[in-house]
């Protein structure tokens, strides 16, 4: 059975919400530029429907989430989160949640309270009891739509349902949805992994190499592959863990770049990647690799797609975008995530074109490996 299949609490089930304090955890853990400014608002525009959803009902709604890992404030990602809710009355408070009683209690109908990034207390990642109680004091009702930090079992999103009803929101449910339907995917099927950390990304190929019908590899992790076949990979990206490359390397599933494009002492050059040379690395897959996926993804039912296949870092991003041209141009269903993948699509402005966009980065890798997430379970009627 998956997830799918099984009761996940959803907010539509709840009971009424008119005048009732509910605590929303939301994803607020967007990427920021130099100045500290919010550079993204993906994750932020996802969770709208769910606030919305509140707004209509009636609820008081007290937004909580974490931003960054050193305890930045969100005061910034508060201000974004107004811009784009207006004209829904949001205000941001940096008062500690044992304290923010008398901030909730003004609230009426229809408002809602930003409060501070729970990160700053040092409880929040240890699922502490006494924090997730003291969260709990401010409302009657929980609401997890945080998927994309659903992988953590910190006290804001697990703890806390021991102490209020608590419910799945429109997007978390989507996410499970849509990702239980990529674990047992329509055939013909395609999935596309990339991005770098072979030991983080292994586990998955192997299980897709059971249900998908083709896993191409890209991005650092397929140099991996190529060292692990006796290619010279020379100065490329290369995992540091060891990884038993066993049950891949000869898969008839597996599918390898054709060609790698190349930097060393020389120009930038696409190759054969056995013609790769020790005084070069390799940073992108090339053309005809792009060509041979597109033909590929143009007879399939349904691709999944996560991690880049350049290095974004040096500026390698032009064959992510190809891809993601191709995805779009290919009519397959298709379910893509992670931050450097959305990221090409949005700059193309082909989100439209996708069936469904992720919200999860390292969340969605997991959830695609176990099944199921810390955050989840606890939403879920056994
Ligand atoms: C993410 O950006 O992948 C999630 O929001 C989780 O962030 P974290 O790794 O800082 O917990």
């Amino acid at each position: 059975m998956n997830l799918a299949d099984m009761a996940l609490r959803t907010l539509t089930s709840a009971p009424s919400l008119k005048g009732k304090r509910v605590i929303l955890r939301t994803s607020l853990n967007e990427p920021v530029d130099d100045q500290g400014a919010v550079s993204d608002l993906f994750r932020l525009r996802r969770g709208l429907p769910t606030l919305e959803y509140l707004v209509r009902e009636g609820a008081k709604v007290i937004v909580v989430g974490y931003f960054g890992r050193s305890g930045e404030s969100l005061l910034p990602v508060a201000e974004a989160l107004e811009k784009i809710a207006s004209p829904i009355p949001i205000r941001f408070t940096s008062t500690p949640p044992a304290k923010a009683g008398v901030e909730v209690a003004a609230l009426r109908s229809g408002q809602c309270l930003v409060l501070e990034n729970t990160r700053r207390d040092p409880r929040e990642e240890k699922n502490d009891e006494g924090f997730s109680r003291e969260l709990a004091e401010l409302g009657d009702f929980f609401v997890d739509d945080a998927f994309a930090e659903a992988h953590r079992a910190y006290a804001s999103n697990v703890g806390i349902t021991k102490f209020l009803p608590s419910f799945a929101g429109l997007l978390l449910a989507k996410e499970v949805a849509e990702l239980s339907h990529a674990l047992h995917p329509p055939s013909p099927s395609l999935c596309i992994i990339g991005g770098a950390k072979f030991e983080t990304k292994g586990p998955l190929i192997e299980k897709f190499l059971k249900n998908y019908d083709q896993v191409f590899v890209g991005g650092a992790i397929a140099n991996d592959l190529f060292k692990a076949q006796g290619l010279e990979v020379g100065k490329s990206l290369v995992s540091a863990e060891p990884y038993d490359f066993g049950n891949i390397l000869s898969h008839p599933k597996l599918l390898l770049p054709k060609d790698v494009v190349v930097e060393g002492a020389g120009p930038i050059a696409v190759k054969a990647p056995a013609a790769v040379t020790g005084s070069e690395g390799i940073y992108d897959v090339g053309p005809q690799t792009i060509t041979d996926l597109s033909s590929i993804l143009s007879k399939m039912k349904f691709v999944l797609w996560n991690g880049p296949l350049g290095n974004y870092e040096h500026g390698f991003i032009a064959q992510t975008q190809s891809l993601a041209s191709a995805i779009a141009r290919s009519g397959a269903y298709s379910v893509v995530g992670g931050g450097d993948t959305i990221a090409a699509i949005a700059t193309l402005h082909l989100e439209d074109r996708f069936s469904f966009l992720s919200t999860g980065g390292g969340a969605m890798l997991e959830f695609l490996d176990r099944g199921t997430l810390p955050g989840i379970e606890v939403l879920i009627d056994s």
